[in-house]
């Protein structure tokens, strides 16, 4: 469906997508950056956005299925504030800028990132992007945390494709915050490296518990952001009485009518992405000897041979020939049995035992690190062959690979994930 659309100077309309805005008469601003006469828009699926007339404007808008174009009720759009808040922070005067994005889930983080970011792009500002938000996959996959430099002002980060990332192998900061800051703090020296006058960076929505508020406030104190900007009134006053005056805490109100995302919707964006990251990738073969592996209880662990396994477990030599893998690691005996294996019990009075079969490696997420370890790629552990002594990875990666990090995500062929937190199994 086509609409044709007047809108007077200062006026706002919510545009909910699939769909595309064409500018045929005036300027607009959607997500902190202008678009003048012959300027096209693209809305995507699963996003909807506040639209400010700047000018007397017409719009030609097309619809796609369930797109739509709404008036906004008083107080329901944000265009207004955030702008005040985007020129807040870039006449700040503080150089480098440095702007942490902070809020609960769906509260508008990645938007408001965006706008900043585009606000002062279009300032002649050089303005990097740092995703950190470790569950999405709005710049770079799930399960890492990303940096990019963008050339241009964009609806959604994933227009944008990432200069540098960082694999976590999480997709819940839970579990691995620490690291996330480590890797943010990295990817914030390496924009201030490449010259970046403001940097914007987007954290993930777990904001709801003491262990929660622990973790933003550590983020902050580790990053040393110049502005701090947060999409809950509750939140802004604890980083408010918790932050030293050199951090402006910005508190920003959040669009009160957003188009939501269903599970499914989620997910499926979730595999787009996976898909789309692996869409040229090629098998590559490495030496399981020769290859170095980082976060496996089984393959980080120090090699041991199955056969001086016989008298601790009380094995049969027919049990003992299932065992096609075995190592210490830490207090932990791991087991990898032959996948023919049936019905085997193993116990120890002495040690942790930990059996897996030589298939449970399949799926799993790896990072690809270089022999400067640096992050290069992500990869997908297909097989793991003991008796070949060989370990097959899929990744559009071609160099060198110095060493793998094993992450918690396993991926179905249909690049569905599912996340195995709690102890290491693999
Ligand atoms: N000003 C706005 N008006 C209407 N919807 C918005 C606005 N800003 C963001 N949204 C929509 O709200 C949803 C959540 O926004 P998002 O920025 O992804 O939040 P978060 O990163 O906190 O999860 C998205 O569908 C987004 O398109
Ligand atoms: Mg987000």
């Amino acid at each position: 469906m086509i609409m044709n659309i007047d809108l007077s100077r200062g006026s706002i309309i919510r545009v909910s997508g699939p769909a595309r805005v064409d500018v045929v008469e005036g300027k607009v601003l959607l997500v902190g950056a202008m678009y003048g006469k012959g300027s096209s828009i693209v809305v995507h699926r699963v996003r909807s956005y506040g639209l400010k007339a700047l000018e007397d404007t017409k719009l030609k808008v097309t619809l796609g299925s369930g797109a739509r174009v709404e008036q906004p009720n008083e107080g329901e759009e944000v265009v207004d504030d955030w702008l005040k808040i985007a020129e807040e922070v870039s006449n700040s005067g503080r150089r480098p800028i440095t702007a942490v994005v902070i809020g609960p889930v769906e509260s508008g983080k990645t938007t408001l990132t965006a706008f900043l970011a585009n606000y002062m792009i279009q300032k002649n500002m050089k303005v990097a992007l740092i995703e950190g938000d470790i569950g999405q996959e709005d710049l770079a996959l799930p399960s890492t945390i990303a940096m990019t430099i963008p050339r241009k002002t964009f609806v959604w980060q994933r227009e944008l494709s990432a200069d540098y990332f960082k694999f976590i192998g999480y997709t819940s900061p839970q579990y691995c915050y620490g690291i996330v800051i480590k890797a943010l703090g990295d990817l914030l020296a390496k924009a201030f490296s490449l010259g970046a006058e403001a940097v914007v960076i987007n954290t993930d929505g777990w904001v709801n518990s003491p262990q929660a508020l622990d973790y933003k406030l550590s983020l902050v104190r580790w990053l040393k952001p110049t502005h701090v900007i947060v999409l809950d009134e509750y939140l802004a006053e604890v980083f408010k009485s918790a932050l030293p005056p050199q951090v402006e805490v910005i508190r920003a109100p959040r669009p009160a009518k957003v188009r939501e995302r269903s599970r499914e919707e989620r997910r499926k964006l979730r595999s787009e992405a996976y898909a789309s990251y692996f869409k040229n990738a090629k098998e590559r073969v490495l030496k399981l000897n020769e290859v170095r592996i980082i976060g496996s209880c089984v393959l980080s662990g120090k090699r041991i041979n199955p056969e001086s396994l016989i008298n601790e477990l009380g094995l049969s030599s027919d049990t003992a020939s299932n065992i096609v893998y075995a190592s210490l690691y830490g207090n932990v005996i791991n087991i990898v049995l032959s996948d023919l294996a049936k019905g085997i019990n193993l116990s120890s009075n002495r040690y942790e035992l930990n059996v897996v079969k030589e298939s449970d490696f399949r799926g799993y997420l790896v990072g690809i690190l270089n022999s400067e370890l640096e992050d290069v790629a992500l990869g997908i552990l297909k097989e793991v062959c003991f008796t070949d002594n060989i370990i097959k990875i899929l990744t559009p990666w071609d160099g060198e690979i110095s060493a793998l990090v094993m992450g918690r995500i396993k991926l179905t062929n249909n690049y569905e994930d599912f996340v195995r937190v709690g102890k290491c199994v693999i």
